[in-house]
């Protein structure tokens, strides 16, 4: 068992962590919004410190799951950061989805003081945090994802390393296009059910069991026709994905016309007041229009 920090409790980071102390690590979390801390530790029994660098001190991994680069730049670098917490020989596991190219930057500000930087972005959503059943895609070198991945295993379905730093997030770049067009694909399936007048679940109940199949489908069509989205991934969150995506295809040179205009669709979303709604509701900006 290994002494373990989780910097970052949202909606992912707070089972996830809970994950890692069910599996018998000892377990130091930290959270910009103290209070979210303090409920995590009066739950898990754990311990809450109020600095990243606080939370790293003398743990051997130090998992974080925070919002976008800016984030993760703030709970490692400086003074109170946790690179500065973190002896030689630690390893630092980012489940936050950014860039490819802070995880570089980030990789050799951490090689600088010995520590291993780990980029091992997630998908699987909410539940699959909540149910420890994440797709973890992994970048770094060799030795220190084998020496993470008995950890992470705590909250994994599927842990790979897929390539040297930033190759995890150039994964998740891969997934997050892919679920782009769907989500609108699944959204105009649905709209399309409720103006002909079908029965959307009657409806669902046969085809995601066809080749239109999909994990948005069987975990998102209730939700969707419940008109409900105060739960899952944040619209603000697929929007900052998305524009990593778009700008590091200027770099590679993919084309990626539908996951440009399903970009535009959410800032119609965030426009309609749902920076915070989780992605299924781009069914809503469709009902809105018809
Ligand atoms: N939700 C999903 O289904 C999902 C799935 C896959 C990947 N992700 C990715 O995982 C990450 C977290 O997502 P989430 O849904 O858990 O987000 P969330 O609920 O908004 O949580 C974000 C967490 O990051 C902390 N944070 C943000 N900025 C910070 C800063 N500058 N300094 C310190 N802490 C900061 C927040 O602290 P406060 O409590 O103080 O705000 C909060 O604990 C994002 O990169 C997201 O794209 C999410």
């Amino acid at each position: 068992m290994a002494k373990v920090a989780f910097l970052g409790l949202g909606v992912m980071g707070f089972p996830m962590a809970g994950h890692l102390r069910a599996a018998g690590h000892e377990v130091t979390v930290y959270n910009r919004t103290s209070s979210k801390a303090e409920a995590w530790a009066a739950e898990h029994g754990g311990a809450a410190r109020t600095t990243p660098r606080e939370a790293a001190e003398g743990a051997e991994f130090v998992m974080a799951c925070v919002g976008n680069d800016d984030d993760l730049r703030a709970v490692c670098l400086g003074e109170d950061g946790a690179f500065a917490g973190m002896g030689a020989g630690g390893v630092f596991v980012d489940h936050t989805t950014v860039s490819a190219a802070v995880t570089r930057e980030l990789f050799e500000a951490a090689a600088e003081r010995g520590v291993a930087f780990v980029d091992a972005p997630i998908s699987g959503g909410q539940a699959g945090a909540e149910n420890g059943q994440l797709s973890i895609m992994c970048g770094g070198d060799q030795e220190s994802y084998d020496r993470a991945e008995p950890v992470m295993d705590a909250y994994a379905k599927i842990c790979r390393r897929i390539g040297a730093s930033g190759a995890g997030q150039m994964t998740k770049m891969c997934n997050q296009i892919a679920i782009a067009g769907l989500v609108q694909g699944l959204s105009e399936a649905l709209h399309f059910a409720e103006t002909a007048g079908l029965d959307g679940r009657a409806v669902v109940e046969v085809i995601s069991q066809g080749a239109a199949g999909s994990w948005q489908m069987q975990n998102r069509y209730e939700t969707m026709l419940d008109d409900r989205f105060d739960h899952g991934f944040a619209v603000d969150w697929m929007r900052k994905d998305l524009g990593i995506c778009l700008q590091t295809a200027d770099e590679t040179g993919a084309s990626l016309p539908v996951t440009a205009l399903v970009d535009q669709f959410y800032k119609d979303v965030q426009r309609m007041g749902g920076g915070r709604w989780d992605t299924s509701s781009l069914i809503k900006r469709l009902r809105a229009a018809g």
